[in-house]
């Protein structure tokens, strides 16, 4: 699938997307407490989409069962929400949604913490936001696409964290995955040329440990190979021909 440039219509389609799945994110932050279950935030989550008469397009996507991806500490993206799994003070809780309006795209994560939390936990969320930062200090018309790779991959190396290397950023719009892929982390070559009307979902997931995951026995969960902490910030962003308007903001 080629790469496309989004027209004005589609741009402000993706912009009233983005803007709900933000306010959803607020939301749904405020709802998590220790106690409450993966269960209970998805089903909130998916509440909050529906109340902006958007879809949760994550739900049913290739057989996913929920609206919200709920990643609990070592687990890096893609829990499965379950009455059994129930937040603890001192978990970091990652929480990636994506809404679809009059049929266009946002995706965003972020990962939030529940109660107090350790300080090593809270510099590896910090840094995992700043990392999706310094990468769109490149999502400008001009820039090369692996530019964007390398700025997170350095970024998070200053802290000897792991980069996951097995899932990557997209491009998005009328579908929730478009080319390009997007790494996270340094590539051979440039990648291709950046042009003003892309809209990109970068998404550093970030480990505190090394960067190899593994895959649980549901084929969804995807926890750290060493168990250490892991953190995800994703948003949709718009590539202009200055700064990037960051879109789930
Ligand atoms: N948010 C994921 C992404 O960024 C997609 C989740 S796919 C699902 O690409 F199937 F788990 F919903
Ligand atoms: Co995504």
């Amino acid at each position: 699938m080629a790469v496309t440039v989004k027209s004005a219509r589609e741009i402000e389609l993706m912009k009233k997307a983005g803007k709900i799945l933000a306010k959803t994110h607020e939301l749904l932050a405020a709802e998590i407490k220790p106690g409450i279950s993966t269960y209970e935030i998805n089903k909130k989550g998916e509440e909050i989409i529906r109340s902006f008469d958007c879809i949760p397009s994550f739900l049913n996507y290739n057989g996913y069962p929920a609206s919200i991806c709920i990643s609990v500490n070592d687990e890096v993206v893609h829990g499965i929400p379950s009455k059994q799994r129930i937040v603890q003070e001192g978990d970091i809780v990652s929480l990636d949604a994506g809404v679809i309006y009059k049929g266009y795209h946002s995706d965003a994560a972020r990962t939030v913490a529940v109660g107090e939390i350790s300080k090593e936990a809270k510099k590896l969320m910090d840094v995992t936001k700043q990392c999706f930062f310094e990468g769109i200090k490149f999502a400008k018309e001009g820039h090369r696409l692996y530019e964007i790779s390398a700025a997170i991959n350095n970024y998070a190396d200053r802290f000897g964290y792991g980069v996951v290397r097995d899932l990557v950023g997209h491009g998005i719009g009328a579908n929730l995955h478009e080319d390009p892929q997007i790494p996270n982390f340094r590539q051979r070559g440039r990648g291709m040329r950046l042009q003003a009307g892309m809209t990109l979902a970068i998404e550093p997931m970030i480990n505190l440990g090394r960067s190899d995951v593994v895959w649980l026995d549901d084929d969804w969960t995807v926890v750290t190979d060493d168990g250490s902490l892991s953190a995800h910030y994703e948003n949709t962003v718009l590539v202009t021909k200055g700064e990037p308007e960051i879109l789930s903001l």
